[in-house]
């Protein structure tokens, strides 16, 4: 905690003076800190996508070298129409990547959720295969060049480890995961194939990960890696399990990757990160609005010491670590499962200020 205290210090100070870029480039670099072990990933909004804040830009700059668009890549949004795609903003931030040095990982190909309208309208199998089809095909096919990995499929399993029921598993049978995997390919053949789940740390969910893994390698398909989201609690933190998973995905001869880590520190009534499921607004639900108290705070540093502890452990397992969000300004927590919460699941504050979990993570390199 000495560590947090000097840079706050100097910190304070440079404030004072009015230089706030310039403490900005005082404090340690995360992507730097770890450039020997793994990769620093970040989301990005649509905001930080197209530089509408200088110092947000160079502070993303500074401290990361790996981003994954937060929903721009999404169905919905990429492809909102049955025969029209939106590649604007998709297009700025393969350009902020090219432009900064930071991998782009494409999230999300095939996934349940935010989906396109129009599929709704949809009850037949041969459309089904036909929007699968054109939009693996036109998505992959206009970033082949240009960015570094795909989300192929994301969440496709129930917390039982069984698939998921959805519109592709209902039209198309469980092949369409070894089928997007194989498409994906053939449309990007130099980019990295994942597939990115939550809770595929819990022993249940995990062996139906490992399963489907199998089924892709099994068909042919080239698959690289497995994403665990690493949406936690605080106090919370399934270390056991997440060591556990380390170890068996990589023995099927993938990288391994924490894809959208935060950790949540306001109640809820469940785990996970189906964004389908919601809480109600209730004011005992939102308990910190006038700042974290201090027991709080001193707990999420000391997961997030432990969890990159555990990482670094692995470093020869563990390829990237994706923050679900730059600052906790920016995180899907404040109004995920209950809209308008103030939560601090990451570790800069709302003014990129870095917290005590930051120099806790920082200090496993001293
Ligand atoms: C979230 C975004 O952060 C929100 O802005 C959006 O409203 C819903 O989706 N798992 C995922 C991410 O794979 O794409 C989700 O992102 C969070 C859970």
């Amino acid at each position: 905690m000495s560590l947090y205290k000097t840079f706050r210090a100097v910190g304070t100070t440079l404030l004072m003076t009015g230089v706030t870029t310039g403490f900005a480039q005082s404090i340690p670099s995360l992507k730097d800190t770890f450039k020997n072990d793994f990769g620093i990933g970040t989301a990005l909004n649509n905001s930080q996508i197209e530089e509408r804040d200088p110092a947000m830009t160079q502070f993303i700059v500074r401290q990361f070298n790996m981003a994954t668009p937060e929903n721009v890549m999404k169905s919905a949004l990429i492809h909102p129409k049955w025969d029209t795609y939106d590649f604007v903003v998709p297009d700025k931030l393969v350009d902020f990547g090219k432009k900064h040095n930071i991998k782009i990982n494409g999230h999300t190909l095939i996934w349940h959720s935010q989906l396109p309208s129009f599929i709704r309208g949809i009850h037949n199998k041969d459309s089904i295969q036909t929007f699968f089809n054109d939009h693996i095909k036109t998505v992959a096919g206009r970033y082949k060049d240009n960015i570094f990995s795909w989300d192929v499929v994301n969440e496709a399993l129930n917390e039982d480890g069984t698939l998921r029921k959805t519109v592709f598993l209902d039209y198309l049978g469980e092949g369409y995961i070894a089928e997007a995997f194989r498409l994906t390919q053939q449309a990007a053949p130099n980019v990295e194939l994942y597939y990115n789940d939550y809770n595929n740390e819990q022993p249940a969910k995990r062996a139906g990960c490992i399963n489907l893994i199998k089924k892709v390698q099994a068909s042919g398909a080239r698959i690289d890696g497995v994403g665990i989201q690493g949406h936690w609690h605080v106090g919370k933190i399934p270390f056991k399990e997440i060591e556990e998973s380390i170890l068996q995905y990589a023995a099927l001869g993938l990288k391994v990757m924490f894809t959208e880590l935060d950790i949540e520190v306001l109640p809820r009534n469940f785990q996970g990160a189906d964004v389908n499921q919601r809480m109600g607004v209730n004011p005992s639900l939102n308990p910190y609005t006038a700042g974290l108290p201090d027991d709080v705070q001193k707990q999420l540093a000391a997961d997030y010491e432990a969890l990159f502890k555990l990482f670094l452990k692995h470093k020869d397992k563990v390829t990237r670590v994706t923050f679900w969000g730059v600052n906790d300004g920016n995180s899907w927590l404040n109004g995920w499962p209950v809209r308008g919460r103030t939560n601090y699941p990451l570790l800069f504050d709302r003014n990129n200020q870095p917290k005590p979990a930051f120099y806790s993570v920082i200090g496993l390199k001293k």
